[in-house]
């Protein structure tokens, strides 16, 4: 039977040659252009110097930050304040809200202006809460807003109790949404170019055993992100933003961290690209590991199920 079908193939070539070679040059062509498009927005990611953004946003406006307080949105934070921005930050500490701007006053500029509105994201979606931040907002002049804020749920998913479910799809999801959709007319309205930057994950590359909720909430983010940066293309900056591991609250726990970053290297080179591009990992490492990832993750994948089988089994 294989030899049969071998046999009409070699005749099939032998008589169409010339078709077969057109065939072949152009799924050539057209691996070696989609070869050269990564190499080449890799090398453009990395190299090509970010925007002043001040100049592009506006001087004087506020970078309003979810969970700043500690990891990536402390980064993003610190990095902004860098830039010449005023902050408003969404925590759920106010203390701890306000010892991070008295170290931003102190170490990076005095006369930063820093708002707190305090909010425990789990809550999000709950009649009012969205709407009593939005009040608070209104009439400052939000030029960046980060959607940071984001909670790991790792493990087997038939473990995982309806309360961390319903927690994980407030934080990642929820927040996401309502904060853009609270603060969009705010943004669109200014004189100035705006801007949003979504936090999403590597880990939404493949879908990976053991993140089913996480990687699915990133999936989320991503698509929303990428979504509303074709709708307000040329209005809005909108970058989706797919780290790989960054040294944070979150990640304490996880022992095998491969090509991990701090919060403010994560930042800084988001920072970067904004305005150039609606996608990115990031850092040069993240965009390795995203390129390598894709190579591994049948493997990690086997190698994830027979522990999270194993472990369900001891316990
Ligand atoms: N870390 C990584 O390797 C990584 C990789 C890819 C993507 N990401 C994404 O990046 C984002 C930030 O990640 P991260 O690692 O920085 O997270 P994280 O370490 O959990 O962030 C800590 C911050 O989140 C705040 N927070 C936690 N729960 C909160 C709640 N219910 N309401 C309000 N604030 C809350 C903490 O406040 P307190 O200071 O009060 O505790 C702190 O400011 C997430 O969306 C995550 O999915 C992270």
């Amino acid at each position: 039977m294989i030899k049969q079908i071998l046999n009409r193939a070699d005749s099939f070539v032998d008589q169409n040659k010339r078709f077969v070679g057109a065939l072949a040059f152009l799924y050539a062509t057209s691996l070696a252009t989609r070869s050269l498009k990564k190499v080449l927005g890799f090398l453009a990611g990395q190299f090509i110097p970010g925007y002043n953004l001040t100049q592009r946003y506006g001087k004087g406006s506020y970078a309003a930050i979810s969970a700043c307080t500690d990891g990536i949105g402390k980064g993003f934070a610190l990095e902004l304040a860098r830039r010449g921005f005023n902050l408003v930050m969404m925590i759920r500490n106010a203390k701890k809200g306000e010892v991070l701007a008295e170290e931003i006053r102190k170490t990076i500029n005095k006369d930063i202006d820093i708002r707190i509105v305090e909010i425990d994201f789990q809550n999000i979606q709950n009649p009012g809460v969205i709407e009593a931040i939005v009040d608070q907002l209104k009439g400052l002049d939000i030029s960046i807003l980060v959607n940071n804020v984001g909670k790991l749920l790792h493990g087997s998913f038939e473990i995982q109790n309806f309360t961390e479910i319903n927690n994980l799809i407030s934080m990642n999801c929820g927040a996401q949404a309502l904060l853009t959709r609270g603060l969009i007319s705010q943004l669109l309205q200014r004189k100035q170019k705006s801007a949003i930057i979504n936090l999403s994950s590597l880990s939404c590359n493949q879908p990976m055993v053991g993140y089913a909720m996480y990687g699915a909430s990133k999936s989320f983010n991503d698509y929303f992100s990428r979504s509303l940066s074709e709708e307000y293309k040329g209005r809005l900056d909108i970058l989706s933003v797919r780290p790989g591991w960054v040294t944070t609250p979150m990640t304490d726990g996880i022992n095998e961290k491969f090509f991990e970053i701090t919060a403010e290297q994560c930042a800084s080179n988001v920072l970067r690209q904004l305005g150039r591009t609606n996608l990115t990992f990031g850092h040069y490492k993240h965009q390795i590991t995203a390129y390598f990832s894709e190579l591994v993750i049948d493997i990690l994948n086997n190698d994830s199920r027979k522990k999270l089988q194993n472990s369900n089994k001891s316990q």
